[in-house]
């Protein structure tokens, strides 16, 4: 990444790397994906994008991954349960490029857009939102994706939102709580928690 770019960057304009990389779920199913220079993850899928994958509560027909980078998460929940609806989103342009790569590679179908936050979703409903947030973004930007969460959930519907919590974590998960009035550590598991909160009106 160069000097003055984040994996969260609009337009990143580093030079372009691609490698491969493996995802393995604890079911022992595997998933390939091109992982690019100047968005996250590059080198390998993070940890707390597993742990998110292994352990979340699927439910519902849709789902949002917000801040999807190239795409892992998104992808590998079409692929687990093809009968859901998956959309993906990025502030990045070159996470959703390769996110829609991804998506092709692995044979799925999923919306795919570029935005700020919940900008690309106006008028969007999903039974579940997921979220490895970019905690390096700084907090105006978590605390949006967790604020606006419920304009953009059915009724019954859940935020799971992952993360290290003596990193971050703690904070998000109270702030879940203040917005939804409920929130519960779903997983724990080498610093990391999943926490899930639902939305009821
Ligand atoms: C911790 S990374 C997680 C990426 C991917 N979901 C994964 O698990 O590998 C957080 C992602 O949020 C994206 N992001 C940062 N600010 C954002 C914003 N304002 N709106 C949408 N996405 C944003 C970053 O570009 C990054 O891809």
């Amino acid at each position: 990444m160069g000097k003055f770019e984040h994996y969260y960057t609009k337009e990143p304009q580093s030079k372009l790397k691609v490698r491969e990389v493996t995802l393995k779920l604890k079911n022992g199913h595997e998933y390939n994906f091109k992982a690019a220079s100047g968005v996250y993850s590059f080198k390998r899928i993070d940890k707390a994008t597993r742990i998110l994958l292994d352990h979340m509560s699927v439910h519902g027909k849709s789902v949002l991954d917000l801040g999807c980078g190239y795409g892992a998460i998104g992808i590998t929940i079409k692929k687990e349960h093809p009968e859901m609806q998956v959309y993906m989103s990025d502030i990045n342009k070159r996470a959703v490029e390769f996110a829609k790569i991804n998506a092709k590679d692995n044979n799925v179908e999923i919306d795919i857009r570029w935005g700020d936050v919940y900008e690309p979703w106006e008028g969007m409903k999903f039974d579940m939102i997921v979220i490895n947030p970019p905690i390096a973004a700084g907090k105006k930007v978590w605390m949006k994706m967790i604020e606006e969460a419920p304009e953009h959930l059915h009724d019954g519907g859940t935020l799971q939102v992952v993360a290290f919590h003596n990193k971050g974590g703690k904070r998000i998960k109270k702030f879940m709580e203040e917005i939804f009035g409920n929130v519960e550590d779903i997983w724990k598991e080498g610093g990391v928690r999943i926490y899930k909160s639902v939305w009821k009106r």
